[in-house]
């Protein structure tokens, strides 16, 4: 099913949670909620190239992860070298771009140089850019931007009164993207976890009791139904949007 181009969101974002949830339901270990959790990155992604989406961005990694078992982290990063080896070809023939979002200098170099070839090698697609969010928070990308305007000030290249939000955005990491339109939570929270803090100042947010790993092309369907039934107003009133439609 192709849902109404009009009223598609062109950009989803999603905080994927409830892998561990998913995985103590079946006296599993939560590595084992991650591992599944991939199959629906997958879904997810098929889905949203298949419906004409232009950029989703996921939060695989939060700055806060870093606070879970050792073990927790060591198998979470292991499985995103996995994923890389074992999807990067298929996203390359579909066309999709992947970009990875986050403190690289947190991670692994040997994870770093893998995400930077993958990178690479889809550098040049031009349908759906996946960016995927790994040790990101929302505070830290709108503390970095921040520490670069300083620089620029200091070095005499803006002024203070240069500032303004236009600016800040150019230095976040999702600057060259259109902002969210549409954030998907699931796993039954309904809260934004530090995700993009500044983007989704105007997003429509969509929460769901399904855990991660079971959340597919239907239930995504559900989420751009929600998309297109909300009135996007930007803080105006109904009739100024009605008339601007004349
Ligand atoms: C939250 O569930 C999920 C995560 C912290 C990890 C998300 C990672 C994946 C879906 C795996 C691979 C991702 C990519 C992009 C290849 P949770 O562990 O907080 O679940 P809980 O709330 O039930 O404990």
């Amino acid at each position: 099913m192709t849902l109404n181009q009009t009223s598609l969101p062109k950009h989803v974002a999603v905080i994927m949670d409830g892998n561990g949830r998913w995985a103590k339901a079946r006296q599993k270990p939560r590595r084992a909620g991650h591992r599944a959790g991939v199959k629906a990155v997958r879904a997810t992604v098929e889905e949203a190239a298949k419906q004409g989406v232009e950029v989703l961005t996921l939060f695989a990694f939060s700055s806060e992860n870093w606070a879970r078992p050792e073990e927790e982290v060591h198998s979470l990063m292991a499985l995103f070298l996995e994923a890389l080896r074992r999807e990067v070809d298929e996203l390359h023939r579909n066309n999709v771009r992947l970009r990875v979002i986050g403190a690289r200098e947190l991670l692994n170099p040997g994870l770093v140089k893998k995400f930077g070839d993958a990178e690479e090698k889809t550098a040049n697609n031009t349908g759906l850019l996946l960016n995927v969010a790994v040790a990101y928070g929302g505070r830290w990308d709108i503390l970095v931007a921040t520490k670069r305007i300083a620089r620029k000030v200091a070095d005499g290249e803006i002024e203070v009164d240069d500032i303004d939000e236009a600016r800040l955005a150019a230095e976040m990491q999702l600057a060259d993207c259109p902002e969210p339109d549409l954030l998907i939570r699931t796993g039954g929270e309904q809260r934004i976890s530090n995700f993009l803090l500044w983007n989704i100042a105007y997003a429509e947010l969509w929460f769901t009791d399904v855990l991660w790993p079971d959340f597919d092309a239907g239930e995504f369907h559900k989420a751009l139904q929600y998309f297109a039934e909300k009135q996007r107003r930007f803080g105006q009133t109904g009739e100024q949007l009605a008339a601007a439609e004349c």
